[in-house]
């Protein structure tokens, strides 16, 4: 007679308003309350970094990167090592050797956290099931949290405040595009999204993000910089999209941030951007080198922001 075996515990998810112990998978995981002790910590850290030093002693994170990164993966480096805390680094494909879930109860035992950047949002999801500790999603194909943290603190450090300002993001409505209408719509930030119309983001996204923030999706790129604070781009071929570069570079052409588009934004506007830039297609060399750019604020903030995001999630 065949006996059935008694499955292994499952892990249970946490709950609660508090960042301890959270996953951090979408935008959506972090409340409004959680963001603004974000950036509040992040300013904190900034000023003083010597005083949190000792936050993560102890603590070891994994980090997983199935595509290539260079902010992301130098920031949470120096973040965890700047908190007192250590990492192991693994780059490569997650859940080609083994079940992504056997991936994520092997980490568990090892670290405290894992930060991992993927194609596809499912394998966070699975890792977040299956691991006891906190999963943070450092880039998937449908949200990029961790570089909007860095945005919007980058953009109160600018402008003093984050309610009533319009940022206007110009070319592929991808994913960087979704986490600002999820997180900067929340802040009180109206976005306005502006792509040719067969690449605008995906309209579930869109009337999410509508629920709690002011979001316009418009094909025309002037209408989306008027009055605008803040012109943000991005590549307009994200990485895995690499052979449909040559048909996005002619469809995307009239979205590229150069002088003239800049212009139809407010006299002050800053021009952000999440880096890497392609300089001649997304925006002109003359566009990043130009006074409003703060490009390389956001690069920085990325370091605060995680910094702060993991010293709220590990306590
Ligand atoms: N902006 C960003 O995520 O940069 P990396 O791809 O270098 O990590």
């Amino acid at each position: 007679m065949a006996t059935a075996l008694r499955p292994m515990d499952k892990p249970q998810t946490g709950g609660g308003s508090s960042l301890s112990g959270k996953d951090v998978l979408s935008d959506l995981d972090l409340s409004v309350e959680n963001l603004e002790a974000i950036l509040h910590t992040a300013q904190a850290m900034k000023r003083a970094p010597k005083r949190f030093a000792k936050v993560l002693e102890g603590r070891y994170l994994a980090l997983l990167f199935e595509k290539p990164s260079l902010r992301t993966r130098l920031t949470f480096e120096l973040a965890i090592q700047q908190l007192g805390g250590d990492s192991v680094n693994y780059a490569g494909p997650i859940g080609d050797r083994e079940p992504v879930k056997d991936v994520a109860r092997n980490l568990e035992r090892w670290v405290h956290g894992i930060v991992a950047r993927v194609f596809a949002q499912s394998t966070v999801e699975e890792l977040a099931q299956w691991a006891k500790v906190p999963v943070i999603n450092a880039l998937s194909d449908l949200y990029h949290p961790c570089q909007i943290l860095a945005d919007v603190l980058t953009l109160k450090e600018h402008f003093g405040r984050l309610g009533g300002l319009k940022l206007a993001f110009v070319g592929d409505g991808n994913n960087v595009a979704n986490s600002l209408m999820l997180t900067a719509g929340r802040l009180g930030v109206h976005v306005a999204v502006a792509t040719p119309e067969s690449y605008q983001p995906d309209a579930a996204m869109v009337e999410k993000a509508r629920e709690t923030g002011a979001i316009t999706v418009t094909p025309d790129p002037r209408e989306a910089l008027e009055n605008a604070d803040a012109v943000y781009t991005d590549v307009w071929t994200s990485m895995g999209q690499e052979a449909e570069a040559e048909q996005r570079t002619q469809l995307f052409a009239p979205y590229q941030v150069n002088a003239q588009l800049l212009a139809q934004a407010k006299p002050k506007a800053v021009f952000m951007h999440c880096l890497p830039a392609k300089r001649g297609q997304e925006v002109t060399d003359e566009v990043m080198e130009c006074a409003q750019s703060v490009a390389f604020d956001q690069a920085e903030n990325r370091l605060h922001a995680q910094k702060a995001l993991l010293a709220l999630l590990l306590k």
